[in-house]
């Protein structure tokens, strides 16, 4: 076993290992208008668009349906998808697509409405392209889909989930609210992070992540300021960060984040508020972990929540899936300080 003590900790594995991408990557300003040839490409001719419902109102989807009806292409949407979705919310577009009877299936919009539209697709056996309005989930390349099951997420993994193609365009990030931009970005540094140490990780997946995270921590200012540089910084680092965790999974981030989501956080801003406290135990970064959390509580507060500290701890200790995989071995009690002291910046 290899061990470091620079800036960025890690354990490395010994032994060897599978890395497997097997998504298409399309990147770059613009690129949403290639759906149409991706969809011809493939000889599909009706597809299913899986979106929010406050996406369905944007003007960059109307422009991705103009070229599809341009193209003769036959269009459904589904656009009923909540934030934090549930195993339920994709037996309904199930239902729809059953009706709708597409041969190729889209999501567009952040990871909910990707990982709505990955499971979807698997079920009715169609293929899948997506398209990230936010940079954050990485759903676009990994192979999991993150659903809510009787209250509780759940993360199916599956390599059918895929995508056949990932079309990745900065210009879809511009009509992001600032809030959920730095919630998304601190779920994909989180990302970053967590691959970079985790146990389960290589070579191929640290020069991903790393690169992922310090994409995201220097961009994220400038696109906040609504530059096309920044914009496009952040859509590769979450992009590269969902790259790094198809060969690793999550570790102590997500773990901890899971309670919060459980009584009523979002994702992005349980991963935001996590973020900080990540860096310093798991010494990757550790000196940028108090300057990000004063740089998320300027966009991000802290939701109310129930605050049941003992059970959100429990509910950690016994989720080996990632404690075993994080490269710091943490106490109960440790973890019962961190929500303590979430709870005392709430
Ligand atoms: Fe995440």
């Amino acid at each position: 076993m290899i061990t470091n003590s620079h800036k960025y900790f890690y354990i490395a594995g010994a032994g060897g290992f599978d890395f497997q991408l097997s998504t298409k990557i399309i990147f770059g300003e613009g690129s949403a208008r290639r759906l149409s040839g991706e969809v011809q490409q493939r000889g599909k001719s009706a597809v299913l668009i899986v979106t929010s419902r406050g996406m369905s109102e944007r003007s960059s989807l109307k422009g991705i349906l103009t070229d599809l009806g341009g193209a003769g292409i036959r269009v459904n949407v589904f656009s009923s998808t909540p934030p934090e979705p549930s195993v339920e919310d994709v037996a309904k577009c199930i239902e729809f697509a059953m009706q709708a009877k597409p041969d190729l299936v889209v999501g567009i919009g952040g990871g909910s409405a990707m990982d709505v539209a990955k499971k979807t697709a698997l079920e009715i056996g169609a293929p899948k392209i997506m398209i990230p309005t936010t940079a954050g989930s990485g759903s676009e390349v990994t192979y999991n889909s993150v659903l809510m099951v009787e209250g509780r997420k759940k993360s199916f993994s599956d390599i059918k989930l895929a995508a056949d193609a990932a079309i990745v365009d900065p210009d879809l990030l511009t009509t992001m609210p600032p809030s959920v931009m730095v919630c998304s970005a601190m779920d994909a540094m989180a990302h970053a992070v967590e691959s970079y140490g985790a146990r389960k990780g290589n070579n191929i997946t640290r020069a991903l992540a790393l690169e992922a995270y310090l994409l995201t921590r220097d961009n994220i200012g400038s696109a906040l300021s609504g530059e096309a540089e920044g914009r496009r910084g952040i859509a590769m680092g979450s992009l590269m960060a969902g790259m790094a965790l198809t060969g690793t999974g999550t570790t102590l981030g997500h773990a901890l984040a899971y309670p919060l989501s459980n009584r009523g956080m979002t994702h992005g801003q349980s991963l935001a508020i996590v973020l900080p406290y990540l860096l310093k135990i798991n010494r990757f970064d550790a000196d940028h972990a108090d300057e990000l959390k004063s740089f998320r509580r300027k966009y991000c507060a802290i939701p109310e929540i129930a605050w049941e500290i003992s059970e959100m701890a429990a509910e950690v200790a016994v989720d080996q899936r990632h404690l075993a995989n994080n490269p710091v071995d943490v106490t109960l009690q440790e973890i019962i300080d961190i929500y303590t002291g979430i709870q005392k910046e709430a």
